[in-house]
């Protein structure tokens, strides 16, 4: 398992390596809290407009521009203000985070403070995934490290400024992670997503004024606030600033958790270099999932000699997303009907269950993949499974139903033969006008 930095200073990963990096100790002899020193002496409009300049893009997937998120929370509202941190990281592919929440607890807390100071945020709440429990308690000896030093609490290192932060874990549901199911979750309710507008900025936690953000863009934030917005930006690109952390698994000889300037060039250097090339040498490369499986699959011809850059901008234009930087990587011997089959039981267990489309289209693609892997498929297999997806994708509540029927249409679209050798068994061949 590799953690390091390629083409750029480790930020995030500056202290994976370090010995008691978790401490308050050695992250303040590391520059830790220097940040929100600073901060402190800054007015929160200018730090939204830091935040800005840097082209900071939410770390959870959708890539919304953080800075423009942290100015919709209205300045003059009478309610309280909230800060969350989703640590509930459930994308299949996506480990990131738990590195972070796991060696650098206070690069998070130190990014939430910044954040509650600049809203006006009193309380934060950091919501981690049922499965994360055990990493819990290294959150809350630095959680209780910070209030100790007078870095949390009462007068924030003499400001005036008051805040707390509190642990919350789920209970390993996946659409816990969504923004605002993560909210009805933290106030106690089942976790349904809930209807945006109103956004969470101005109506989330409690009806309140609450800025959600991911583990990886809350410690993004120290490293603005120390180097500058435009600084920050220029180690990535105009539109992607800063640098991301990639999860990368699957078929590579060097699997782990990367640091890459946004627009790193490119996707095949990273997977055939950087992570050492293919698992097994004799094998070819066959697939990559890019940004969790909640995106586009792709093929070896969208990526070998295409000089796809990692950022947002040129994923979309390879044909894919970004999403959390969750890149898994399949060899010639994976059999993409199977794996998306894989996908596909992962969403139907998923959906909530509270919007139709989700909920009968996931368990209809299931029993179809089901039939097809029993061997029993028929000839329009394929097409029907693209109508289906094509009635859960923009049809659906909440993005979930996007996300499961993105994996099914970029399969049968990009490995055709991988789903017509299974049809081919039953029915003798005759599907491709169906694919
Ligand atoms: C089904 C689903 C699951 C999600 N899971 C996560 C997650 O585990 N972590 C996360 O940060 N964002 C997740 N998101 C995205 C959040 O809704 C939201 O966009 C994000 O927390 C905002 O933070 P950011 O702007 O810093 O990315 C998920 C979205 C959906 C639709
Ligand atoms: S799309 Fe799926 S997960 Fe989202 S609300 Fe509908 S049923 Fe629930």
């Amino acid at each position: 398992m590799e953690i390091k930095a390629i083409g750029c200073e480790p930020l995030q990963l500056k202290r994976m390596h370090i010995e008691d990096g978790h401490t308050l100790k050695v992250y303040q002899e590391t520059g830790g809290y220097a940040s929100l020193r600073k901060a402190l002496e800054m007015s929160p409009d200018d730090i939204i407009q830091t935040v800005k300049d840097s082209a900071l893009r939410g770390r959870g997937g959708a890539g919304f521009p953080t800075g423009m998120k942290w100015s919709f929370v209205p300045k003059d509202s009478p309610k309280n203000k909230y800060v969350v941190c989703n640590a509930d990281e459930s994308e299949p592919g996506s480990f990131k985070d738990r590195y972070l929440l796991e060696r650098d607890p206070h690069a998070l807390i130190e990014g939430m403070i910044i954040a509650g100071y600049t809203l006006g945020a009193s309380t934060g709440y950091i919501y981690y995934r049922g499965e994360y429990n055990y990493l819990i308690a290294v959150m809350d000896k630095a959680l209780a490290e910070a209030r100790e030093a007078g870095l949390l609490g009462e007068n924030i290192l003499g400001s005036g400024f008051s805040m707390n932060i509190h642990t919350h874990t789920g209970a390993g549901a996946y659409i816990c992670g969504e923004e605002t199911a993560l909210l009805s979750s933290l106030e106690g309710f089942r976790g349904h997503p809930r209807m945006k507008p109103p956004f969470p900025a101005v109506e989330g936690l409690y009806a309140s004024p609450t800025v959600v953000n991911n583990v990886e863009t809350f410690t993004s934030v120290p490293q603005i606030i120390e180097m500058g917005g435009t600084a920050w930006r220029d180690l990535g690109t105009e539109k992607s600033g800063g640098t991301k952390l990639w999860s990368i698994s699957g078929h590579v000889k060097k699997p782990g958790v990367y640091e890459l300037p946004m627009g790193y060039a490119d996707m095949e250097k990273f997977i055939m270099e950087d992570c050492g090339g293919m698992l097994r040498d004799d094998k070819k490369l066959k697939a990559v999932i890019p940004g969790g499986s909640s995106v586009y699959i792709m093929n070896a011809g969208q990526i070998l000699g295409k000089g796809v850059t990692l950022d947002y901008e040129g994923l979309v234009e390879a044909g894919s997303m970004l999403g959390t930087g969750g890149m898994m990587v399949m060899d010639e011997t994976v059999d993409v009907m199977e794996t998306t089959m894989n996908l596909s039981e992962f969403y139907k267990h998923e959906s909530c269950g509270w919007c139709t489309p989700c909920r009968e289209g996931t368990d209809w693609i299931v029993k179809i993949f089901h039939r097809i892997a029993a061997g029993n498929g028929k000839p329009g297999d394929a097409q029907l499974l693209l109508d289906i997806c094509d009635n859960i994708e923009g049809k659906s509540f909440c993005p979930l139903g996007d996300a499961a029927a993105w994996p099914v249409q970029s399969a049968i679209r990009q490995f055709p033969d991988d789903f017509m050798k299974w049809l081919d068994k039953k029915t003798n061949g005759g599907i491709t006008a169906n694919v």
